[in-house]
């Protein structure tokens, strides 16, 4: 394995690398340093504070950006951090789909359909019950459904919050006792 390399930091890195805790934003112009900053601050969380890899998640715009910053967190560790979130928000998401799709009843092996492999879907289940897709057009069938599985999930959450309240108040009644 190759010995760790700690990349050279100027002090405004170092704060930023070493700051303490909560939100810390980082603005600074282009080419001034602030990928170093990202990684030489996951590698700080990792190898000093001892923050688990897998507890780490790190966003980027283009792939490309992401697998550099994999590199060179992986070249300043000695070796691939196991279990780091670093991707995408669209990658990062949908590994975090596929991870959590048991709760929601699914297997992890489930696609992820964009507005025209949803609209073609709807097109295929309109022709195999033989309804006219002109007076039924796909576009307007899947509006429809996604309406409808929005207002259900806005009546879900309500009724969650109408079952949390209770509670809630109960709690209160509880804390004055
Ligand atoms: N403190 C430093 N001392 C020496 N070289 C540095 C230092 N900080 C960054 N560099 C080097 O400067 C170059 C640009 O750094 P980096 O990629 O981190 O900048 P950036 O702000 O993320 O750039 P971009 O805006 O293109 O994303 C890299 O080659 C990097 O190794
Ligand atoms: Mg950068």
């Amino acid at each position: 394995m190759i010995a760790p390399h700690p990349l050279p930091l100027n002090p405004a890195q170092r704060d930023a690398v070493e700051h303490p805790g909560g939100a810390l934003l980082v603005l600074a112009g282009a080419g001034s340093g602030k990928t170093r900053v990202l990684t030489a601050r996951i590698a700080h969380l990792i190898t000093k504070l001892g923050v688990a890899p897998q507890r780490i998640f790190a966003v980027t715009f283009t792939n490309k950006a992401a697998g550099e910053m994999r590199s060179r967190i992986a070249q300043l560790l000695g070796g691939d951090p196991r279990g780091l979130w670093i991707g995408t928000f669209h990658s990062l998401s949908a590994r975090l789909l596929r991870r959590e799709a048991p709760l929601l009843g699914f297997g992890p092996n489930f696609t992820i359909y964009d507005a025209d492999d949803s609209e073609a879907l709807v097109k295929r289940l309109l022709e195999a019950r033989q309804l006219s897709t002109k007076v039924y057009p796909p576009r307007t069938v899947h509006a429809v459904v996604g309406a409808t599985g929005r207002h259900a999930a806005r009546e879900g959450r309500r009724r969650d919050l109408r079952r949390a309240r209770p509670r809630a108040q109960a709690g209160q009644r509880d804390g004055l006792r």
